[in-house]
């Protein structure tokens, strides 16, 4: 059991269920990262964490008429953390049949061009964050698009959920249409103006968001590096080595870069809090060197398989010692869910070679992801003090899962079969700061 060795702040609520929790990555400090209590509570107050442990252990300490929700029979774990996707895109989710740098052309500039229309903007992202909350996905690190107003309005939305959230308005001031080009100044500008509206409210950070090396002149990139040196504290989003053809374009466009991860490192974007999607095609010198400098990546497998980007290779990102954390990566991606994107998480892994262990699956989805975006300290497990989000999740949400739940000896194996056959199904109950958000009709 897990207590403060403060003095205990009496539970305004308490919630009782299996809790699993992780302090640390099961994959390099082995099972003893993984806290498991087969009949657990948790305590809250102030939407904060008290304690979490056995039940049998902390019921008695409980202030008479403490309301105890009861979730007996399913799962209590931390809020799921998607470290990279694009709420601007949620209209053109499963868009046929393009890779890459067409797909962008032909579906993506077009959907986020109606983002300068901030009724438009307000309503996807109201829509987008409450499908977060129905897949149990409490944070996340999302681009909006280079309009400073959908920034403005998924920021909003975001507060008004009280959720923890980064984003951040794309930055891109060349080969990209004329209706969605900044400029490098503008661009600058525009995103100090937001970081001075959000950053620190709430519960909000702001990324800066160049959208890839591609888009941005070496200017922007220089100025991109400028607000991360003016703001400490403001994350970074980009993408890095996902396509072929971009790589190619990327040695074109900057033929003095030994690697297309280089590109980013001469601007000083490598470092801790920047969150780099796919770092599919890179070699072992850039995995060492984003290491080196504490900068993260985003695994995002349904969209690197939909695009036909590649296979990344987790393995060899473990091995490196750098920050991993799991991003759905919509439109790119085919899913919200994580549950989704670990089971492909898992199937591309199988592919380089290897296997994805449920637990570090699971640590990846929550306190990985809350790590590389620089909020262990807020959030991604149960210890005293985090911000108290958390998912519900359902071993046996259709009769197949109970059937086949119903056979697992193992927590590790009820966890993969959650891992694997897992959706928004499984996801019963979504809480937020204590306080439940969602709950499965
Ligand atoms: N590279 C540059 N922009 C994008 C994007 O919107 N999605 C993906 N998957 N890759 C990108
Ligand atoms: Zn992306």
């Amino acid at each position: 059991m897990s207590l403060p060795d403060h003095p205990v702040p009496s539970a305004a609520q308490a919630v009782r269920g299996e809790i699993v929790d992780f302090t640390g990555d099961p994959a390099t400090a082995g099972a003893g990262a993984c806290r498991h209590f087969a009949d657990g509570m948790l305590l809250i107050a102030g939407g904060r964490v008290v304690a979490a442990g056995d039940a049998a252990a902390l019921l008695p300490g409980l202030a008479p008429g403490t309301p105890v929700v009861d979730y007996r029979g399913k799962l209590i774990m931390p809020g799921f953390v998607d470290v990279h996707v694009h709420y601007s895109q949620t209209d053109i989710i499963a868009s046929y049949g393009e890779q890459l740098l067409d797909w962008l052309e032909r579906f993506t500039f077009p959907a986020e061009r109606s983002f300068a229309d901030p009724a438009h903007a307000a309503e996807v992202a109201a829509f987008f964050l409450d499908e977060l909350l129905k897949n149990g996905t409490t944070t996340a690190a999302v681009f909006a698009t280079v309009h400073p107003a959908s920034v403005d309005a998924f920021f909003a939305a975001a507060k008004a959920r009280n959720l923890r959230m980064a984003a951040g308005k794309v930055l891109m001031d060349r080969n990209c249409p004329e209706f969605l080009r900044d400029t490098a100044e503008s661009g600058y500008e525009q995103s100090a103006e937001l970081i001075r509206r959000w950053h620190g409210t709430g519960r909000l950070s702001y990324a800066v968001t160049p959208r890839f090396a591609p888009t941005s002149t070496e200017r922007q990139l220089e100025l991109a590096g400028r607000l991360l040196d003016e703001h400490p504290g403001v994350l970074l989003q980009s993408h890095v080595a996902e396509n072929k053809g971009e790589i190619a374009w990327v040695a074109e466009l900057y033929p003095w870069a030994r690697s297309y991860l280089d590109v980013y490192d001469r601007f000083g974007m490598l470092r801790p809090g920047a969150i780099f999607g796919h770092c599919i095609h890179l070699d072992d010198a850039d995995r060492r060197r984003m290491a080196e400098a504490g900068a993260a990546m985003a695994f995002c497998a349904t969209s690197n398989l939909y695009l036909g980007s590649g296979l990344f290779d987790l393995h060899a990102a473990v091995a490196s010692g750098v920050g991993v954390g799991i991003g759905t990566d919509l439109g790119g991606g085919t899913a919200l869910s994580m549950l989704r994107t670990l089971s492909e998480s898992y199937k591309v892994t199988q592919l380089r070679g290897h296997s994805l262990a449920p637990l570090h699956g699971f640590y990846l989805a929550t306190l990985g992801g809350a790590t590389v975006l620089g909020m262990a300290d807020r959030i991604g497990n149960f210890a005293p003090g985090k911000e108290a989000d958390f998912v519900v999740l359902d071993p046996a949400a259709t009769p197949l899962r109970a059937r086949r739940n119903a056979q697992a000896a193992s927590l590790e194996e009820r966890l993969f079969l959650l891992m694997m056959l897992g959706d928004d199904r499984s996801v019963h109950a979504t809480h937020i700061m204590g306080e439940r958000v969602y709950h499965r009709p």
